[in-house]
């Protein structure tokens, strides 16, 4: 997402190349990469957050079948694909992009089988081509994708508007220009003044690491603040609305999200401030009816009780640490889309805007 350097990209052709990821564990303090040269060391950077966000997770994910499959012979592909296409889906629960993606490899990949003849090493490379392909066009729409709700969601911001977004929904989270910052973002390439609070987000700070340093990169008045003190900053009436980003909305509109998100928007909506989600039409998971079905990743209890290598709680206290929460449908005041803004949130304007 910075200037010169992409959140995800490609280096090399399909057979030979590898997927270079800002390494986003040691953001602020150093922006540097990684190479991904094989799946597992995909499999890791999705699981340790090196990259992270829903929509980031997808395009790993697609790029890590490609390294997972280009050593595969004419008679070990087809396992090989499913093996790595079920290890990279075992990475993190939450995210539905990232078995949306792999879906649509999967797709890709049963209808290369059939045009290809099978058989012969000319296949082969016909399969990996046709599935490098679709990797770089899960990229590169959701570069459009990002842009479009950029462009939709700027229409709810007045000039001298203050918003507080959670967690990272910006270009560190998506191939470039994020969900929930796109909006910001464009409001302000429009001309529009607007300032931004940041919630840290406990535990592993993706506000207060990433979100504060994108929206300072683009120039964007920000604020950073723990995440206890937004109720606060909402009474004292010093913001006026709140965008997120979401990791699965249900087929009702019920969505999740980093955890935190959930007390934000029981605060805005105690408030009278509205709460806004910002996701692409690939983060809805129709498959569920409500957010109750919605599998939340329960992380490490060092994330809370270490975290970035300082203890900071007892030796062997009981920890919980889901690393997201359910934003009831109620609460959220539209989802802005790639397709348009859904609101009121419900069953019907999701499905008449997600499926047109
Ligand atoms: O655990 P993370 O950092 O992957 O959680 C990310 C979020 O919760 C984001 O808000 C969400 O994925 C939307 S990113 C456009």
């Amino acid at each position: 997402m910075s200037d010169t350097i992409e959140t995800l990209s490609w280096v090399g052709g399909a057979s030979d190349g590898f997927l270079r990821l800002i390494d986003q564990t040691l953001l602020p303090l150093e922006l540097r990469t990684i190479d991904c040269r094989n799946v597992e060391s995909v499999w890791n950077a999705i699981k340790q957050l090196q990259v992270r966000g829903a929509p980031a997770i997808g395009i790993a994910a697609a790029y890590g079948i490609i390294v997972g499959i280009q050593n595969a012979s004419v008679n070990s592909l087809e396992k090989r694909f499913y093996d790595v296409a079920q290890y990279l889906a075992s990475s993190r629960p939450t995210a539905v992009n990232l078995f949306w993606a792999i879906d649509r490899m999967k797709h890709r990949y049963e209808s290369s089988k059939i045009s290809a003849n099978r058989g012969s090493s000319e296949d082969l490379t016909q399969i990996l081509n046709e599935l490098f392909s679709e990797a770089r066009k899960i990229h590169e729409e959701d570069r459009a994708i990002c842009r479009a709700i950029g462009n939709y969601g700027q229409s709810i911001i007045k000039n001298g508007d203050v918003f507080i977004t959670h967690c990272n929904a910006g270009g560190l989270a998506t191939a470039d220009y994020g969900t929930a910052l796109a909006v910001f973002f464009t409001a302000a390439e429009l001309g529009k003044k607007i300032s931004v609070y940041a919630d840290e987000t406990r535990p592993l700070l993706q506000g207060a690491r990433l979100t504060a340093w994108e929206l300072m990169q683009r120039g964007i008045n920000v604020t950073l603040i723990c995440d206890s003190m937004a109720a606060m900053v909402m009474r004292q009436g010093k913001a006026n609305g709140v965008i997120v980003g979401a990791d699965r909305i249900a087929a009702n509109g019920d969505t999740a999200n980093k955890i935190g998100t959930y007390g934000l928007a029981i605060s805005a909506n105690v408030h009278n401030i509205p709460f806004y989600v910002a996701a692409p039409v690939s983060t809805f998971d129709l498959s569920l009816q409500d957010g109750a079905e919605i599998p939340i990743e329960e992380r490490n209890a060092d994330e809370i009780c270490c975290s970035f290598g300082k203890r900071t709680a007892p030796e062997n206290v009981n920890v919980y640490n889901p690393a997201f929460d359910v934003t009831p449908a109620n609460y959220i005041a539209g989802i802005i889309t790639e397709k348009g803004i859904i609101s009121p949130v419900n069953k019907e304007n999701i499905k008449k805007i997600i499926t047109n």
